[in-house]
């Protein structure tokens, strides 16, 4: 079996990583091996950017400087020898969050983060073609559910203490970097039950021949 690269993505809220195990369960259950992973993380090092991103105050170049090494490490370390055995990658975001996060919310120049993603997903044996997800779940709600769901759930990091206004501007940038490539990206309609997002979900893997 071929290899995949799946990523989830949605403003914070969403309710993306309650769907994670079952995700994986199904891949599993299709004989698939899983290498199950999330951004920023996914390598010691990297994890220790994490801490750093999500807890310190940062300036929005040094923030996506950061989360691109993250991911340069990420990459080199479990992505690309994952892909390379043939497993699943089951991804908790990639790249399209820092265009949402540091270019939608932040209102980072997403020139200078094109040029980071080539810097960091250039695959040097496959020329020019950048290493992107295959599918990737857009878990979409508005940020004012968002916010409330999240409300009673934990003490707010860096990102999800921030105001309805920057989670609008994070779906906006989600929104920008999904009418660019339509392919890879699947809409998930999140402001529904746990239960009909899930039947979204399968439909969407089941389109793609993923898990039927
Ligand atoms: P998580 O809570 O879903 O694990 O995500 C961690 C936070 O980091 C979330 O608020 C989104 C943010 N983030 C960025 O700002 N830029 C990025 O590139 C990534 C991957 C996450």
């Amino acid at each position: 079996m071929s290899a995949l690269f799946l990523s989830l993505e949605g403003i914070d809220g969403a309710g993306k990583s309650s769907h994670l195990d079952a995700i994986e369960a199904l891949l599993r259950a299709q004989g698939r091996t899983v290498t199950r992973t999330r951004e920023p993380g996914g390598t010691p090092l990297a994890e220790q950017l994490r801490d750093m991103i999500l807890k310190q105050p940062m300036d929005p170049l040094t923030e996506s400087l950061l989360v691109f090494a993250a991911r340069r490490d990420h990459i080199v370390q479990v992505i690309e020898p994952a892909l390379a055995r043939g497993d699943v990658v089951l991804c908790d975001r990639f790249t399209d969050a820092t265009f949402a996060y540091q270019g939608g919310g932040r209102g980072f120049d997403t020139q200078v983060l094109a040029t980071l993603e080539r810097w960091a997903q250039a695959r040097p044996d496959e020329g020019a073609r950048l290493l992107q997800p295959d599918l990737t779940l857009w878990f979409d709600l508005p940020p004012e559910v968002a916010a409330a769901r999240l409300a009673d759930a934990r003490t707010p990091d860096k990102f999800e203490a921030q105001s309805a206004d920057f989670f609008r501007r994070v779906a906006s940038g989600y929104a920008k970097r999904a009418a660019a490539d339509p392919s890879r990206f699947v809409l998930i309609d999140a402001n529904r039950t746990r239960e009909e997002v899930w039947t979204q979900v399968a439909q969407a893997f089941q389109k793609r021949g993923i898990g039927a």
